[in-house]
């Protein structure tokens, strides 16, 4: 029985536990399998075809995520935990990045193929509904780019940029800069805030205010986005001027108690937080000086000497003259302030740069060109001059021509009528001059 069961044990037929059995070459087979289903009914061509699409799309698409735009939300700035050095040297790669990536926005070179039109940028325009504001706006959604304008509506109006209501690149959004706003933009131009001495006088504090926090707001937000950030400063920050012109050098004779410094004191304060956010932050800024603008779309009793002149002249009052008359002033059309504005935010300085006409008139001489304009008969009164006016007034402008390019092309007496055509129409409502005005003028 006991042979027997160890006979069993051993047969023949059985592999012997540690003996070598060759395995099918089920792998080499599970390899080829795949292939040959690829190369069966062209599904290869499809395959290849699906990547070339998603290379093509995804090179047409410029990244959004930049090395600082993904890491620098809210107040998470690394700067804190490093030592001073590597701060500065972190600043400066990071500055010299983002440099580059505007300039690649900017240019429009950003792996755009030929024949492909350039991808817009996000721009958030504060201000916007007001004078200057709306007709960059204008220049902006032209050039293809997506507009947000922020306005409280002080001194701004619909009527200036209802023209673009149901444009889907444009939206316009009832808010006060004083109070922080968060919103995904490629740039910021800041201009909101009253700039008439009528306006600018009639709540002081609030003026100040709004060239401070509003400007701090809008710097806060720059610094979370990575957006470009431009300040539409001004000449008066020169104040009343011991030199003649004013070059950017200068820094000013202001009165910083007088009834003018809530503007004159706000926009060079605005100044200072632009710069040290530039400083210390890393915010990429442009800061423009803006001399004596006219245009359509001024507010018509706003105080400023050009519509004050046109507004009485077409209306048959006298032309009131503050003082003896012979103080000047630089006046520059809106659509050359436009172009430098845009220049500067484009190009790779800083700034301040003087934006504004060097042809310097005296208000006696403004009155001539408005009465030639409008009414040879034309009467003008003297009445005695405001507290703080400047004497002179004359922009040096050989930097921004140097490093913009840039200078005025339209004349007063081209852009004069242009002006005197708007303002008719909203006085007489007089519609048969033309029903669109534009900034276009001949220079
Ligand atoms: N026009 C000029 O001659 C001139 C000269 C120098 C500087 N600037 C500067 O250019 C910018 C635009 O000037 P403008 O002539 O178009 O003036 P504007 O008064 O026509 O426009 C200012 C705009 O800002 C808005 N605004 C004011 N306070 C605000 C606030 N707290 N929050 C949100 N919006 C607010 C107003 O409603 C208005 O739409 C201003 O910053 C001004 O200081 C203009």
């Amino acid at each position: 029985m006991g042979s027997e069961l160890i006979y069993r044990g051993h047969d023949e037929t059985q592999p012997l536990p540690d003996s070598y059995s060759p395995k099918h070459d089920k792998p080499l087979l599970s390899m080829t399998r795949p292939i040959q289903y690829m190369l069966r009914e062209q599904r290869l061509v499809c395959v290849l075809i699906g990547i070339a699409i998603a290379t093509v799309f995804f090179s047409i698409l410029p990244s959004k995520t930049t090395p600082y735009g993904g890491s620098r939300s809210g107040s998470g700035y690394p700067f804190d935990t490093m030592t001073q050095h590597e701060n500065a040297l972190s600043r400066v790669e990071e500055y010299q990045h983002r440099a580059a990536y505007h300039r690649v926005l900017d240019s429009g070179a950003a792996k755009v193929p030929l024949g492909l039109k350039r991808k817009g940028l996000r721009i958030v325009v504060t201000g916007g509904a007001g004078f200057v504001g709306s007709h960059l706006v204008d220049r902006l959604i032209q050039r293809g780019d997506s507009v947000i304008v922020v306005d409280n509506f002080f001194t701004g109006r619909k009527e200036n940029v209802m023209h673009h209501f149901g444009n889907p690149r444009f939206e316009l959004i009832r808010h006060d800069v004083v109070e922080p706003i968060l919103l995904e933009v490629d740039q910021i131009y800041h201009l909101a805030c009253p700039a008439s001495p009528v306006h600018y006088k009639f709540n002081p504090v609030k003026t100040i205010k709004t060239n401070v926090v509003g400007t701090l707001n809008m710097l806060g937000l720059a610094k979370r986005v990575g957006a470009r950030f431009l300040l539409t400063s001004t000449s008066e920050v020169y104040g009343d001027p011991l030199q003649h012109p004013q070059v950017e050098t200068y820094w000013g004779n202001v009165n910083p108690i007088g009834v003018r410094s809530c503007y004159d004191e706000g926009k060079r304060t605005a100044e200072t937080l632009t710069m040290d956010y530039h400083r210390g932050a890393g915010v990429e800024v442009r800061i423009a000086r803006i001399f004596n603008t006219y245009g359509p779309r001024m507010c018509i009793d706003d105080g400023r000497v050009v519509s004050n002149f046109v507004a009485q002249a077409l209306r048959k009052e006298p032309m009131t003259v503050y003082g003896d008359g012979k103080q000047t002033r630089s006046f520059q059309y809106v659509s050359d302030l436009v172009e430098g504005l845009m220049r500067l935010m484009g190009g790779e300085h800083v700034g301040p740069f003087n934006i504004g006409n060097p042809g310097e008139f005296t208000m006696l001489e403004l009155a001539q060109v408005v009465k030639d304009s409008i009414d040879p008969n034309a009467k003008i009164e003297f009445r005695p001059n405001t507290e703080d006016d400047p004497h002179k007034r004359k922009p040096d402008i050989t930097r921004a021509k140097e490093l913009l390019g840039w200078e005025p092309k339209v004349s007063l007496r081209n852009g004069l009528p242009l002006m005197v055509t708007d303002f008719r129409q909203r006085i007489f409502g007089d519609q048969k001059e033309g029903s669109s005005i534009t900034t276009t003028a001949a220079s």
